[in-house]
């Protein structure tokens, strides 16, 4: 992979379309999430792409939107380092995908605003706090966690993952973590796509039997890491 690292302005100004472009390969650009509205819809609709089974367990399908523009909103006011964790691939200059990474301490840095939340009624507002109880998930020192990873279903098998996923495991390097992990259910088909890029599983979570469907709607979780070398290795 040749890295065209590009230098703009800052990523983080709201109506600032210019973010710091971190990797440029023929019609694929990666670079940071900005504080536009444009962005935050963006990453908020992929997010609800990647939990999309577990939201609707949550709340209801009809619920979506407002999850959403609930993630969207989350996205709004950050401090620059938030938007360092979330990357954004473009293809020929449309949006094509995202992800975003987790260090030991974000959860601390980041923590969720109660005016993000979506205006749903008491049982959806029940589903929700099951659901983050079960995902609740810290991340140890000198782990990188894969908080979620989601191609736009047009952009798909062009290499758009792949490569998203190697700009987060390249910044886990330079901040010297040597493991990332993610969670994927074991039925997901993204399942092997993580195996074929190294990925092995390391842990299973079922909650008792039925628990962890009844929290989260998927039978089992498996937790997935991959051994990085470090950048001071490589030299
Ligand atoms: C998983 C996902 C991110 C892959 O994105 P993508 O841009 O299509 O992946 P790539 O084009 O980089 O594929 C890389 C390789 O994985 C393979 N692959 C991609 N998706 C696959 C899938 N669902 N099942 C099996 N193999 C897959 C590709 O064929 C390709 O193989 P190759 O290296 O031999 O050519 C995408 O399918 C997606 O967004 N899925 C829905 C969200 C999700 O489940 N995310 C994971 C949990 S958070």
């Amino acid at each position: 992979m040749t890295n065209e690292a590009v230098t703009v302005t800052s990523p983080h100004l709201d109506g600032d379309q210019h973010a710091l472009v971190i990797y440029k390969s023929g019609p694929v650009t990666l670079r940071h999430l900005t504080d536009t509205e444009d962005d935050r819809q963006f990453v908020g609709s992929m997010m609800v792409a990647a939990f999309e089974q577990k939201l609707v367990h949550a709340t209801s399908r009809g619920s979506l939107p407002d999850m959403r523009d609930s993630y969207a909103s989350s996205l709004r006011g950050r401090q620059p380092i938030f938007y360092e964790r979330h990357l954004i691939a473009e293809f020929e200059g449309e949006k094509a995908g995202s992800c975003a990474i987790r260090y030991h301490g974000d959860d601390e840095l980041f923590q969720d605003r109660e005016e993000d939340m979506a205006p749903v009624g008491c049982t959806d507002f029940c589903g929700l706090q099951l659901l983050q109880n079960a995902s609740k998930d810290e991340v140890p020192p000198e782990n990188c966690f894969l908080h979620y990873l989601s191609v736009d279903a047009k952009f798909r098998k062009k290499g758009i993952g792949k490569m998203l996923l190697n700009t987060a495991e390249t910044d886990a390097k330079e901040k010297g973590c040597p493991v990332i992990f993610l969670w994927v259910a074991s039925s997901n088909k993204a399942k092997k796509f993580f195996e074929d890029q190294g990925y092995e599983v390391k842990d299973m979570e079922t909650r008792c039997g039925c628990g962890l469907w009844c929290m989260t709607g998927i039978r089992e979780l498996n937790r997935m890491e991959k051994t990085l070398g470090l950048i001071a290795d490589e030299n």
